[in-house]
């Protein structure tokens, strides 16, 4: 739990500084022609979207988006706290029937664009505790698009080996969608 720690420290601080390296008026790519919806950041779709709407639009048996999901936990540095396969590592693991706050997709994609402080000070509730408790740094600067996050969580669907009924979220555990 204390590696967890400093290694949360550690992320927000690296936050900090590569943030601080974004040129101001970086030059945006032309738009596609006929792009579906433009990808915005997690926290723009999160902060969009109302409570309990947010929707992952891809399918864990579609391989594709699921290897492309997989390059992106490990880009992102999800890994590094979670394990290569989202098992756990010095953090929670991401693959069980446990979800601390809820297992539903609305939850998730705001947990990881947030970090567990903000999701908290926004009223969702610790519903369940993982072998390791500490506070999960925001990652919505560090994955870029909401496009990209759904590639992740995808990729943590595609991991899941708890009881089929807990995949979501267990049922009468109080951390199921509403
Ligand atoms: C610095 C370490 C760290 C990094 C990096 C990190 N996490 Fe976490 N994550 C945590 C911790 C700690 C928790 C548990 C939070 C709590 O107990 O409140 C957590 C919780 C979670 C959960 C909920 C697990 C459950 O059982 O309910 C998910 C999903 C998750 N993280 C996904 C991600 C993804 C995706 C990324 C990369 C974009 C990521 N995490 C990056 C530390 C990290």
């Amino acid at each position: 739990m204390l590696r967890c720690v400093w290694i949360t420290a550690l992320m927000a601080l690296s936050a900090t500084s590569s943030e601080a390296q974004v040129p101001a008026a970086s030059a945006a790519p032309a738009p596609p022609t006929a792009a579906p919806a433009k990808p915005v950041k997690p926290v723009q779709l999160a902060d969009s979207t109302p409570r309990g709407k947010l929707k992952n639009p891809y399918s864990a048996s579609d391989k594709t988006i699921v290897s492309s999901g997989a390059a992106l936990f490990v880009s992102a540095a999800c890994s590094g706290c979670h394990g290569g396969t989202g098992g756990g590592g010095i953090c929670p693991p991401l693959t069980d029937g446990v979800w601390i706050y809820g297992g539903d997709d609305d939850t998730l994609f705001r947990l990881i664009a947030y970090g567990s402080q903000t999701l908290q000070s926004k009223g969702y509730t610790r519903k369940a505790e993982e072998n390791v408790v500490a506070p999960m740094p925001a990652m919505g600067e560090v994955v870029a698009t909401d496009d990209d996050l759904w590639r992740i969580l995808t990729f943590i669907r595609a991991q899941y080996h708890g009881p089929p009924e807990c995949r979501l979220g267990c049922p009468g555990s109080g951390n199921a969608a509403p």
